[in-house]
């Protein structure tokens, strides 16, 4: 009986690994079933606590190594960065069984061609986030969206957004670090990449899982 090789074609392959890593992320801006959509996103806070929070993944492009958030300039998580840019990306996909964490650094911006169009191309819905009154995480004496009511359960025009462009910013991810964690039976694969300035490559190895 010829045994069948179930393994993936990245399974001992360092090379292949890396193109399967980044398989998975890209993907994730745009397709919405996708698990690298949703991926946690790391940061530090004052005390040196980790901060970890689901963010929706805008866009993503292994050549410039960097991953677009969209967030409330009000945030807490802008504080954060401004003080301590070392941040981490995580994401799972269950189907494929693989693992991939991220790490560098997360930079704020708030004006700009890249700005402007992130949020000329948002939807309406989604910019009516940026119509809160107060900050994200602020207070309240009673239990709210946020939202100014007469907005509550509806799509907002170009008119009724106002100034709300004002509380939206990029978050800009740059990863300096990729590591891969593959889940099978007949044994786990772990490798990590760093990238490496002075060459401007990704170095890569092997890991014990
Ligand atoms: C599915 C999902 C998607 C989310 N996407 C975003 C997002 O794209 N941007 C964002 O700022 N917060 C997003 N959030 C909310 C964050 O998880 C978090 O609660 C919020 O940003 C406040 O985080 P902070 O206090 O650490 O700044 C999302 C939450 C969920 C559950």
């Amino acid at each position: 009986m010829i045994s069948q090789n179930i393994n993936p074609d990245f399974y001992n392959d360092l090379d292949l690994s890396f193109t399967k890593a980044w398989d998975m992320i890209e993907p994730g801006a745009s397709k919405r079933s996708s698990p690298a959509h949703t991926p946690v996103v790391g940061t530090v806070n004052d005390h040196g606590e980790p901060q970890l929070r689901v963010m929706v993944l805008r866009a993503a492009d292994r050549n410039t190594r960097r991953l677009r958030f969209h967030t409330d300039i009000r945030s807490t998580k802008i504080q954060e960065v401004e003080k301590l840019s070392s941040a981490s990306v995580l994401m799972y996909d269950p189907d494929m069984k693989l693992q991939l964490r991220l790490s560098g650094c997360l930079s704020v911006a708030i004006e700009g061609d890249d700005v402007n169009d992130a949020w000329q191309t948002s939807t309406t819905f989604a910019r009516r986030c940026y119509m809160a009154e107060n900050a994200p995480g602020s207070l309240s004496v009673e239990a709210t969206s946020g939202l100014p009511l007469w907005i509550e359960g509806k799509q907002p025009d170009e008119d009724q957004l106002g100034d709300a462009r004002a509380n939206f910013a990029l978050l800009w991810f740059e990863a300096r670090s990729l590591e891969l964690l593959y889940l099978a039976n007949v044994g786990h694969r772990r490798a990590k990449w760093d990238w490496d300035d002075a060459a401007a490559i990704w170095s890569g190895r092997w890991l014990v899982p």
